[in-house]
């Protein structure tokens, strides 16, 4: 393990202490070793907490949160949240902001109130096309859902498994067109899913679900300060050293009936963690899961995942008029969805000035390529006369990648029974997994599934 370390100082550091008081010093012994702080890995502490469990929670990053990306103006003190929006109006959610004494609201989501350009979303140019009203379309597509209750509480597939449910999303929609007119809708709605109309109907029933549907048209819940972000301060003031930040498992020692042992890299050294069990809540692609030691039945699976990309920007100095806002759509394409990758959408924010811009990806690009992208779009902007030209470039604010997004594998490995053999791994080795591979992108149904199904199963 040592050997490993490039730094010679380091080495010699740890050689200086003796192997027994190192080893009493570094050693963090606990319940459950919950690995990535974002929605799930930050609920599920918090719970276990609750629950008399001691935790050890290690993220990789230097706050919790995960996809939740809340910018603080230094001169406004305004929030503006550009990863994470809403919640459902669920028991459960507001059992948690109620615990975390995070005061909450509800909202309708304002369709068509701000009157949103039509743009393509790669030339920029303007494209004459509305938005059909997607209400009559919104219902025919909950008739079909509604035949997959369960797949509101997870993977729970109809075995067999109906072909609606395989066929590319763009194939379901030839066969149901009375779905047609909520396909914008569904699709700006459920960003991140890549090449919309190439996935499996699954992904999207599963992104876009009953309770989706049920909160456009009753409210969704947000945080009354529009501050994504005092979650997770909150949880990490809850946590406080439980909580590893800027910390990574490096290699596992054992992972089995008797526990779990790991090494940890952190800001102030190499620990070991030593766990009665673990949860795994980051996505579960092979190389993120490659240091906990897995055997072929693990890596099999895991090794399955493709992934889309998905990137979040604030930016400033761009010459767009207050208030302005852009969906994007493509001329000359199926249901006038945008050609990806492209940018989503562009959305003014509470703080002047500065604009909220969406990219997505079929597929994982270079975070310096997206800029690129996002910065060009802008001065195509500027050229066609929808922004002003103004001196200097687009300045980035904020820029956060969220690759890998959407989890997803092959139609034939769904049929082949994929996820009853990914839940088949529940307890096995002493880990549990949750997190949207395992469920779906929605921090509110991961929380309801973590409560009612993980961690149940986990304290057994
Ligand atoms: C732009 C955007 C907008 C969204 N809007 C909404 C919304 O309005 N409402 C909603 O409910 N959902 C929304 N989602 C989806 C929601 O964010 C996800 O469903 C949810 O965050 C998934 O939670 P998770 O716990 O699976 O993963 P994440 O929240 O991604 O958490 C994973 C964590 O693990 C950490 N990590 C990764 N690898 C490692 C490692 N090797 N070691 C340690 N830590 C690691 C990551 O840093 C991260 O903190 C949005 C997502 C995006 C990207
Ligand atoms: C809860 O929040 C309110 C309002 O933000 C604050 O006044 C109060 O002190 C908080 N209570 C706790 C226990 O954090
Ligand atoms: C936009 O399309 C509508 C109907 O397709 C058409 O009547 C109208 O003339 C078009 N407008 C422009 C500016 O092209
Ligand atoms: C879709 O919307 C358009 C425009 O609102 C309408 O003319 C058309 O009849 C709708 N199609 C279906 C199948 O409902
Ligand atoms: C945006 O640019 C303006 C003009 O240069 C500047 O005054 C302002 O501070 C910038 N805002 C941010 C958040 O960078
Ligand atoms: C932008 O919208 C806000 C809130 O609706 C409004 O108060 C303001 O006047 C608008 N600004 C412009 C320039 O239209
Ligand atoms: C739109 O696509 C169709 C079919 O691919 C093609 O025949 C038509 O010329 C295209 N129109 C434009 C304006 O690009
Ligand atoms: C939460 O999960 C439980 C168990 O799966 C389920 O019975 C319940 O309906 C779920 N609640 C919501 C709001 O989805």
């Amino acid at each position: 393990m040592f050997s490993q370390s490039p730094n010679a100082l380091l080495v010699l550091g740890l050689l200086s202490h003796s192997p027994f008081a190192q080893c009493k010093q570094n050693t963090i012994i606990r319940d459950v070793a919950i690995i990535g702080g974002g929605a799930s890995g930050t609920f599920s502490a918090v719970r276990l907490l609750d629950q008399g469990k001691s935790v050890v929670l290690i993220e990789k990053e230097s706050i919790l949160g995960g996809h939740t990306n809340t910018y603080l103006d230094p001169l406004t003190k305004q929030t503006v949240d550009y990863g994470v929006e809403v919640f459902h109006n669920q028991q459960v959610v507001k059992d948690f902001f109620a615990h975390l004494n995070v005061s909450w609201i509800i909202t309708k989501p304002s369709f068509g109130a701000s009157a949103p350009k039509y743009l393509d979303g790669n030339t920029a140019e303007q494209v004459n096309y509305t938005s059909p009203d997607p209400t009559a379309a919104l219902i025919e597509y909950a008739t079909q859902l509604s035949k997959y209750r369960q797949l509101e509480l997870g993977f729970f597939l109809p075995d067999p498994i109906p072909d609606d449910l395989l066929l590319p999303f763009g194939e379901f929609l030839s066969k149901y067109p009375d779905i047609g007119n909520a396909t914008f809708t569904i699709f700006r709605f459920g960003q991140g899913l890549g090449d919309f109309l190439e996935q499996p109907t699954l992904y999207v029933f599963k992104n876009f679900g009953l309770d989706v549907v049920q909160d456009i048209a009753s409210g969704f819940l947000v945080t009354t300060n529009q501050n994504n972000y005092e979650i997770y301060d909150q949880a990490t003031r809850i946590l406080g050293p439980d909580a590893l930040l800027s910390s990574c498992v490096v290699s596992t020692h054992h992972r089995d009936n008797s526990g779990v042992q790991l090494d940890v890299e952190t800001p102030t050294g190499r620990r070991i963690v030593r766990a009665k069990k673990l949860l795994v809540a980051i996505p579960q692609k092979l190389e993120n899961m490659s240091p906990f030691a897995l055997d072929d039945r693990e890596s099999g699976l895991f090794g399955e995942f493709m992934n889309t990309g998905y990137y979040t920007s604030l930016l400033n100095n761009t010459g767009l008029p207050a208030n302005f806002s852009s969906w994007s759509v493509g001329a000359n394409t199926s249901y006038h969805l945008p050609k990806l990758p492209g940018v989503y959408t562009v959305t003014s924010t509470a703080i002047e000035g500065i604009f909220d811009f969406k990219y997505g990806s079929p597929h994982a690009l270079p975070d310096d390529y997206v800029r690129g992208e996002i910065a060009s779009y802008v001065k195509k902007m500027q050229a066609n006369g929808i922004a002003e030209k103004v001196p200097g470039e687009p300045e980035f604010v904020r820029f956060s990648s969220h690759t890998p997004f959407e989890l997803t594998v092959s139609q034939e490995q769904i049929a082949n029974g994929f996820y009853e053999e990914l839940y088949a791994l529940q307890g096995y080795r002493n880990t549990w997994y949750t997190g949207a591979a395992f469920h779906t992108q929605d921090s509110s149904m991961l929380w309801n599934f973590t409560d009612s199904t993980v961690l149940p199963a986990l304290l057994k």
